[in-house]
């Protein structure tokens, strides 16, 4: 069984940005410059959007975070989101989700200039990444595709398995790998919450992409040997032992899943780091995009 190593990863790719970053600098280019809005307080975001903060430091690239209140109303982040499309040192910028519910989400993608949108959250690069064209691709599948490529996992062919249907995960990561290219060629199989027998659909599977938030779901009854297991879930559940009164956990109950695996990811230390690195990757080809 071989760990498909997301922190070590994602470090060598964050060593590649700072390396090209440097040479823009020598260069004399411009240095990439990441924005993300925060809207309200909720733990889990805070801590990935400090994270993406401190991954720019990094790598050298300039950041800017913009922390609005939970009340904060639906026209101000909409003008927020217009001065960044019009800041010409800012390159790429994210809007973190989930938003307050007051805020409509959709309405929010769309105002997103799309040449800056390092998330591919805009309906824009989403057509143009179905379409096979140059895009943003959302980091986090981007980041998987990444994984399964730098480790070699053998996708041509294989009977792929993603079980969600998210827009940020689960419907892109299933359009990714069934399309012609590195780590696609697959055949693939979406399944969610309506899905009949999904335990004899993930046991014939040659990889499967754990992306519906469920703790622990999927258990080593429902794989076959050999499986790749690509685990996206990452969950604070309540565990009193903890210092910070809660345990991350994963998609898929590791233990039992890792003894029939033949590559799979932590949680932590899997997709998470490798979600910072691609959005980087993405920023950074935004700049090299602006300053030509
Ligand atoms: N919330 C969970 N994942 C993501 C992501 O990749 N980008 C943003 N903006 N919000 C998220």
């Amino acid at each position: 069984m071989t760990i498909l190593d997301g922190k070590k990863t994602s470090s060598d790719i964050k060593d590649e940005i700072a390396e090209a970053v440097k040479k823009l600098k020598s260069e004399g280019k411009k240095t990439p410059h990441l924005a993300a809005i925060l809207v309200g307080s909720d733990g889990a975001s805070m801590t990935y959007v400090n994270a993406k903060v401190k991954a720019c430091d990094f790598v050298g690239f300039n950041s800017t975070l913009i922390d609005l209140p939970e009340n904060t109303s639906e026209e101000t982040l909409l003008e927020k989101i217009q001065k960044l499309n019009s800041d010409s040192d800012i390159d790429g910028f994210i809007v973190q989700l989930p938003l307050p519910k007051h805020i409509d989400e959709q309405k929010v993608l769309m105002a997103v200039n799309p040449d800056k949108d390092v998330d591919g959250f805009h309906p824009i690069n989403v057509g143009r990444m179905t379409l096979d064209l140059p895009c943003f691709l959302p980091a986090t599948p981007f980041g998987i595709m990444e994984l399964l490529e730098r480790y070699k996992v053998e996708t041509s062919g294989a009977n792929v398995v993603v079980i969600g249907r998210s827009h940020i995960v689960g419907r892109p990561m299933s359009i990714l790998m069934s399309q012609k290219r590195n780590a696609g060629n697959a055949t693939v199989t979406v399944a969610h919450s309506r899905t009949k027998n999904l335990s004899e659909i993930t046991q014939k599977a040659d990889i499967i992409i754990a992306a519906l938030g469920i703790p622990e779901f999927l258990t080593a009854e429902m794989v076959k040997e050999g499986v790749t297991i690509i685990d996206v879930g990452i969950t604070r559940v309540p565990d009193a032992t903890k210092p910070r009164g809660y345990r991350l956990a994963g998609d898929v109950h590791f233990e039992s899943v890792s003894k029939k695996a033949a590559f799979i990811t932590p949680v932590p230390g899997g997709v998470g780091p490798m979600t910072i690195a691609m959005l980087l990757k993405n920023t950074l080809l935004a700049c090299q995009k602006n300053d030509n």
